[in-house]
């Protein structure tokens, strides 16, 4: 028998961010993608993770904070590259950024927290999917630059789980080969003692 969840997880993909385009989701359906988003397993209720959302012009402004950025970094860009640079985040209509926030704790690592955040960027993938738009989950150089993550709206503790970029694509995003389960499952069954 036809399960819809089971069909919408087996045939779920990513769309290259190039053929996302507008319209965005609604103020409504955002807000219910966040709502899902946050309903992640999460080890003694910590709520490690934020979320930054950009729209409209903020998503030009933060290309060209990024632009500048580089261009003080490596000195001057060539034209290509500094218009990558100021489209960053202006090529979907919606970014979210999936923002890991450490939270001190005694007992639960902050790997563990990191996963919850992990987990909350596939789960706002999931929403926007299941809602009909396209999603794309990247990190890029900038997650990876402390000077570049204070631009973009985090603080010096926090780290990017994924900026997951939103909109919409007419076509089906063609699949990518997947590596096959029996290659990558396996059942244990307990070392036997070599003595
Ligand atoms: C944490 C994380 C970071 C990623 N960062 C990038 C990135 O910076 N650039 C990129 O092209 N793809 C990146 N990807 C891969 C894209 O999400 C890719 O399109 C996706 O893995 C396609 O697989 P899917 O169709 O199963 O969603 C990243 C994936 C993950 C999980």
């Amino acid at each position: 028998m036809s399960n819809p969840v089971i069909d919408f997880l087996q045939t779920r993909r990513s769309t290259p961010i190039s053929a996302i385009t507008a319209p965005a989701p609604s103020q409504d359906e955002l807000n219910q993608m966040l709502q899902i988003a946050i309903r992640v397993p999460d080890h003694g209720r910590l709520a490690p993770w934020r979320f930054i959302v950009y729209t409209g012009d903020a998503r030009v402004e933060a290309g060209k904070l990024l632009a500048d950025l580089l261009e003080k970094k490596q000195g001057p860009l060539d034209e290509a590259r500094r218009e990558q640079e100021l489209k960053r985040f202006a090529r979907a209509p919606l970014v979210i950024g999936v923002v890991f926030k450490p939270v001190e704790h005694e007992r639960i690592p902050e790997w563990e927290q990191f996963l919850s955040a992990g987990a909350a960027a596939m789960n706002l993938c999931h929403a926007a999917n299941a809602l009909g738009y396209a999603s794309n989950w990247i990190t890029n150089w900038y997650s990876d630059d402390s000077d570049a993550r204070s631009l973009l709206g985090l603080s010096e503790d926090e780290r990017v789980a994924g900026f997951v970029h939103i909109g919409t694509c007419d076509k089906r995003a063609p699949e990518r080969p997947r590596p096959e389960v029996e290659e990558v499952v396996t059942y244990y069954s307990a070392p036997t003692s070599k003595e």
